[in-house]
């Protein structure tokens, strides 16, 4: 649905994004994680064609950026860092501009219907600049919807929201998704991602990971599976050792830390194994990591390498003393 082939970005001399290649499949929620200043929303800006690309393409939904891009608003719905809104003007009317604006047939209903969905109806007739910060995220939804695109590019939607309504419009994304809309999510909300998101590019100005959250994770950490037992005895230790798909086993107190290549298909013989030599099995669970170290990971492996060849004068330093 989207397709990016090296696109970059210079902004006077400075690299914002370098070299982003991706596919974003049709009905999933894409996420594009990095820090501050990874070039998350350059790349949105260079999608919706409200910036060129210094050089490298982009096409949405089969139409390029930058040629066709009359087709492509019709197609995208935009929710941006800080939405511009009318604050004199009320909800209601806000909407009604960009239903016309996009030549929405019905705007009446189009407008109520996401007014109510966003359950901003209430509040309709009351002038913008007295919203809070969520009633406005919720207007910048409700106005990227209106014309009911198949496309959303959404910069960290929820940012600087309560918990409370943080919550809302995650959920209310989810639903997006079920529509078979396809999404793809700017944040540095690592937790946020990993909720939403079918699939994660890491972007650290240039593209450095990209898989599915599980997959991430998998790849920087094995799996290792985490036993709690009412005692660990020398003989469960044994048993344990014996078998041959355990990769590494550690005791820590009444837990087992395994090492496991396939634990969905070595789970039920393990506990099997187990429970042959009296084991009492309170809990088995997967060790979880955090998406935070997975990132720092990655951004640390990418900065070793990308110090590499960059730092001669370094690698060189012993050789000259
Ligand atoms: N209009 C601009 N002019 C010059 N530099 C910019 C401009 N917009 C962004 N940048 C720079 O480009 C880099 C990427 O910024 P941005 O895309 O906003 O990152 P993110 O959204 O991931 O925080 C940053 O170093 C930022 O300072
Ligand atoms: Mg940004």
């Amino acid at each position: 649905m989207i397709t990016t082939r090296a696109l970059t970005k210079v902004y006077d001399g400075k690299v914002a994004v370098e070299a982003l290649t991706m596919e974003i499949r049709s009905g999933e929620i894409f996420g594009l994680l990095g820090p501050n200043g990874a070039g998350k929303t350059t790349t949105v800006r260079m999608l919706a064609a409200l910036i060129s690309p210094t050089s490298g393409e982009a096409l949405i939904g089969g139409y390029r950026v930058g040629e066709q891009d009359a087709a492509i608003r019709r197609l995208v719905g935009i929710v941006t860092e800080t939405p511009g809104l009318y604050e004199r003007l009320s909800a209601r009317e806000n909407l009604e501009i960009y239903a016309k604006l996009y030549g929405v047939s019905n705007v009446t209903r189009q407008v109520e219907k996401y007014l109510r969905l966003l359950e901003l109806w209430d509040r309709r007739d009351d002038p913008v600049g007295t919203f809070s910060k969520g009633m406005r995220q919720k207007l910048a939804l409700a106005r990227a919807l209106v014309h009911e695109p198949k496309v959303l590019l959404l910069d960290e939607p929820t940012s600087g929201l309560d918990p409370q309504m943080t919550k809302v419009v995650r959920d209310f994304i989810a639903e997006l998704k079920e529509q078979g809309r396809t999404i793809l999510l700017c944040t540095h909300n690592l937790d946020e991602a990993e909720r939403l998101c079918d699939r994660i590019l890491v972007l650290k100005t240039r593209p450095i990971a990209l898989d599915t959250p599980q997959a991430l994770r998998r790849r920087l950490f094995g799996r290792r599976i985490i036993v709690t037992l009412e005692a660990v005895t020398d003989r469960i230790l044994e048993r344990v050792r014996a078998l041959d798909f355990v990769l590494d086993v550690q005791q820590e107190d009444r837990r087992l830390v395994i090492a496991l290549s396939d634990p969905e298909r070595q789970n039920p013989i393990l506990v099997r194994a187990l429970v042959e030599v009296g084991a009492a099995i309170r809990f088995l669970t997967e060790e979880a990591h955090s998406l935070e170290e997975i990132y720092l990971r990655l951004i640390e492996e990418e900065e070793r390498t990308s110090s590499l060849p960059s730092a001669p004068d370094r690698a060189e330093a012993p050789s000259a003393r």
